[in-house]
């Protein structure tokens, strides 16, 4: 029995990687597109006077993006892992790995997500645990790669569509509030592509947390990757479930939003991306189709150019918005139109504010 369940894990991450590649070859619109920064002719600064670092977790980075959680729990995940740490470390910035429920299950897959430590001994390394698991086993996730912090995912749709997946929810808070209590490292509890809502991020500040990664709709979408997964495709009204990141991002503008840090992800496909991500408030940006994708397609080498090439487009889009640093952006005028702003204008968000920040 424990062997099957063992296989059962093993297989599900090796299908969760093969879809979400899939995926990213075609991906439907995200809503960051109805987001338009307002920009300058006359840039008081020169691309080599930007400021990229940002703080996240208690921890100065030199960069505002990072690798989201993907993979580890399979031999084939092993590969993956070693070279998304080759790319964190070459490219400098934090990585999470996959859900360790598979490894803190049976030990002999403890070293498809050590790899990642061994890569890049200095770098920031996030693990990555659900809510199910109990204090003892998430404080053993830890150790296991020297993390630098803890991502906790709360996945109830990709739960429900799973046919193998958890029922039962309402003891996660709980779970969470001893999690930051006890964790030796900074906590940050991520969504998986559905969105939190300002709501969801208050109940979460409210227990404690400090970080939270909104994890939008918009790239990788799980409840397509589960639905695929099972024979009688019995979820297909679902696929549509969730709040997409620009939305979540929005949310976070309400004056009774919480005043709590958060990092976005879910969809972001450019350096444009991240720069409203941060414009609207986020302290760095994740990434975890994008970069699979990327890394399938054109090899290791090729997706650390292309991350470097970003740092430089980074750079002079800040120019654009007339920012030195993070902080800054921060300050950028945004109109939002289209079907977002109909969203923000239900939610009660004051976006003619937005549009004149300056
Ligand atoms: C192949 C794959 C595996 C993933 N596995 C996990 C996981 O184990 N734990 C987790 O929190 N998120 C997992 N995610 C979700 C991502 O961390 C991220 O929240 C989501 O994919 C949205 O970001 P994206 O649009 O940039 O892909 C996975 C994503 C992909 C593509």
């Amino acid at each position: 029995m424990q062997k099957n369940d063992d296989l059962l894990r093993e297989r599900r991450k090796d299908e969760h990687v093969a879809l979400g590649v899939k995926q990213n070859e075609q991906l439907a619109p995200s809503s960051l597109e109805d987001l338009q920064l307002i920009g300058t002719s006359l840039p008081r600064y020169n691309v080599k006077d930007i400021d990229l670092k940002t703080t996240i977790l208690g921890t100065t980075v030199p960069f505002p993006f990072y690798i989201n959680a993907m993979t580890g729990g399979s031999r084939h995940t092993k590969k993956i892992n070693a070279e998304l740490a080759e790319i964190a470390r070459e490219v400098a910035i934090p990585m999470a790995v996959g859900s360790q429920s598979a490894a803190l299950k049976n030990s002999s897959l403890i070293d498809t997500y050590k790899i990642v430590r061994e890569t890049n001994p200095n770098g920031v390394i996030l693990s990555n645990i659900s809510p199910e698991v109990a204090i003892q086993d998430g404080l053993r996730a830890i150790d296991m790669l020297e993390a630098n912090a803890l991502q906790i995912h709360i996945n109830p749709a990709q739960e429900l569509v799973m046919q193998e997946g958890d029922r039962s929810f309402s003891h996660w808070l709980t779970r969470i509030e001893e999690y930051v209590k006890l964790s030796p490292v900074p906590v940050v509890v991520k969504e998986v592509g559905f969105g939190m809502t300002r709501e969801t991020v208050k109940t979460l500040a409210d227990i404690g947390v400090q970080t939270v990664d909104l994890a939008g709709k918009g790239g990788t979408n799980f409840a397509k990757i589960e639905n695929d997964r099972r024979r009688d495709q019995a979820y297909d009204f679902l696929l549509d479930w969730g709040v997409s990141t620009g939305q979540a991002l929005l949310d976070m503008q309400h004056r009774d939003a919480p005043k709590i840090a958060y990092l976005a992800s879910g969809g972001i496909r450019n350096p444009l991306d991240i720069v409203k991500a941060l414009a609207l408030g986020a302290d760095s940006v994740g990434m975890a189709g994008q970069v699979i994708y990327s890394l399938k397609k054109d090899g290791v080498l090729k997706t650390i150019e292309k991350l470097e090439f970003w740092k430089e487009q980074l750079r002079g889009l800040f120019v654009l918005a007339n920012a030195k640093n993070i902080r800054e952006l921060k300050e950028t005028s945004i109109i939002i139109s289209g079907e977002l702003a109909e969203w923000g204008k239900l939610r009660g968000i004051d976006m003619v504010q937005l549009a004149n920040r300056k």
